[in-house]
C-alpha cells in the first residue's frame, strides 16, 4: 500500500509506522515539524505529492485536561485541521483513515457503545473530535472513522509507565475506580488499522482490546503482575477533580471490527505483551 501518516512521533504514531514499514509498504510519514495540520496549504501540497491510497491521521491535540482550557487550539487542530486533511485526500483521490476515540460518548450506557450511537461529547476534546468526525463523512462519505479508547504503548507518557513510576516510590497509590473503559495496547492497534486498509474500511469502525476495566482494576493489574509490593486504593472521580469531566463508562463494541474479520486479543495479554517489552527500568521490576 501507498500511505501517508500524519502524527508519526505520537504513542500510537510510532507503532504504525513500524507496522507499516515491516509490511514493506511506500510510507511517507510526518510528525509536527514537516506539517501542522493547521497549515492548508503545506497539508495539501505534501498529500498532493506523496500520492497515497490511504492517509492515515492520527496527529491529534490530545491533552484532554488541556483542551478545556485551549477550546480554541483543541478546534482549530482536531476539527480544522482534520477538515484540511480530508479537503486534500478528496483533491487527490485518497482513502482517508482519521483516529477518534470513546470520549465522543457521555458514558451513560451501561452496555458497550454501538457504531450506530448518538455521538454526546462532555468535554471539549471530545467535542473537536465528535463534530469532525461528522465534517469527515460530509466531506469523504467513504472515509473509516477508528475509534479507540484508553492507549498505552511504548512510544511516550502512558498509565502503565505512571503507574509503574509512581508504585516504585510510593508504598500506596490512589486509582479511580469509576471509570471503565477498555485498556489498548499501540502495538495490537496499529496492526489492527493496517487489517482494516486492507479489507477497504469505510465508516466507523471501534478498535480496542477485548474486555473492559476501571482505572482502579488496571493499575491492580499492572502491579500485580509486576510484582511490586505497592497498595493500590480504589478512590471516586470526586476525589480527583480534574478540569476535564471523563465518561464514567466509554467501553467500544468490538460488533463493527468482527465484521472486518479482525479480532483483538484481551487487555490483560496486551498488558503483560507490553510490560515484557517495558524499557529497561520497568523492566526490572518483573517477577
Ligand atoms: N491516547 C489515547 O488514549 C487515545 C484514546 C482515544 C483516541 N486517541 C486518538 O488516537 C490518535 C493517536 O493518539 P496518541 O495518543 O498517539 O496521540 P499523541 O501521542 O498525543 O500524538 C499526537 C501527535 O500529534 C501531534 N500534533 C499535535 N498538534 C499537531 C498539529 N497542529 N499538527 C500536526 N501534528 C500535531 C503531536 O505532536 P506534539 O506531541 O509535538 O504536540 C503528536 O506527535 C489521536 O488522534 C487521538 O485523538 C487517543
Amino acid at each position: 500500500m501507498r500511505v501517508t501518516l500524519f502524527g508519526a512521533s505520537g504513542l500510537l504514531g510510532q507503532d504504525l509506522v513500524r507496522e507499516l514499514n515491516r509490511e514493506q509498504n511506500q510510507l511517507t510519514a510526518f510528525s509536527v515539524e514537516d506539517a501542522d495540520l493547521r497549515n492548508h496549504a503545506r497539508v495539501r501540497n505534501l498529500v498532493r505529492d506523496s500520492r497515497p491510497e490511504w492517509i492515515l491521521l492520527l496527529a491529534a491535540y490530545t491533552d484532554v485536561d488541556g483542551c478545556e482550557a485551549n477550546r480554541d487550539l483543541a478546534f482549530a487542530v482536531n476539527y480544522e485541521g482534520a477538515v484540511n486533511v480530508a479537503q486534500a485526500a478528496r483533491e487527490a483521490g485518497s482513502r482517508l483513515m482519521f483516529l477518534s476515540t470513546d470520549y465522543v460518548f457521555d458514558g451513560s450506557k451501561r452496555s458497550p457503545y454501538e457504531t450506530s450511537d448518538a455521538r454526546k461529547p462532555i468535554g471539549v476534546y471530545g467535542e473537536s473530535k465528535a463534530r469532525a468526525e461528522e465534517r469527515l463523512l460530509e466531506i469523504l462519505p467513504e472515509v473509516c472513522i477508528a475509534r479507540t479508547s484508553w492507549l498505552f504503548g511504548h512510544g511516550g507518557k502512558c498509565f502503565p509507565a505512571t503507574v509503574l513510576k509512581l508504585a516504585s516510590t510510593r508504598p500506596e497509590i490512589s486509582v479511580v475506580n469509576d471509570q471503565r473503559g477498555s485498556p489498548t495496547f499501540t502495538r495490537d492497534l496499529a496492526s489492527a488499522l493496517v487489517e482494516l486498509c486492507r479489507a477497504s474500511a469505510r465508516g466507523i469502525v471501534h478498535v480496542t482490546n477485548s474486555g473492559n476495566c476501571t482505572w482502579y482494576e488496571f493499575a491492580t493489574e499492572i502491579v500485580g503482575v509486576s510484582g511490586m509490593p505497592a497498595k493500590v486504593k480504589p478512590v471516586t472521580t470526586a476525589e480527583f477533580p480534574r478540569p476535564a469531566r471523563r465518561p464514567a463508562y466509554s467501553v467500544l463494541s468490538p460488533a463493527s471490527l468482527h465484521a472486518y474479520n479482525v479480532h483483538m486479543p484481551e487487555w490483560q495479554d496486551a498488558l503483560r505483551r507490553y510490560l515484557a517489552g517495558a524499557p529497561a527500568a520497568s523492566a526490572s521490576v518483573l517477577p
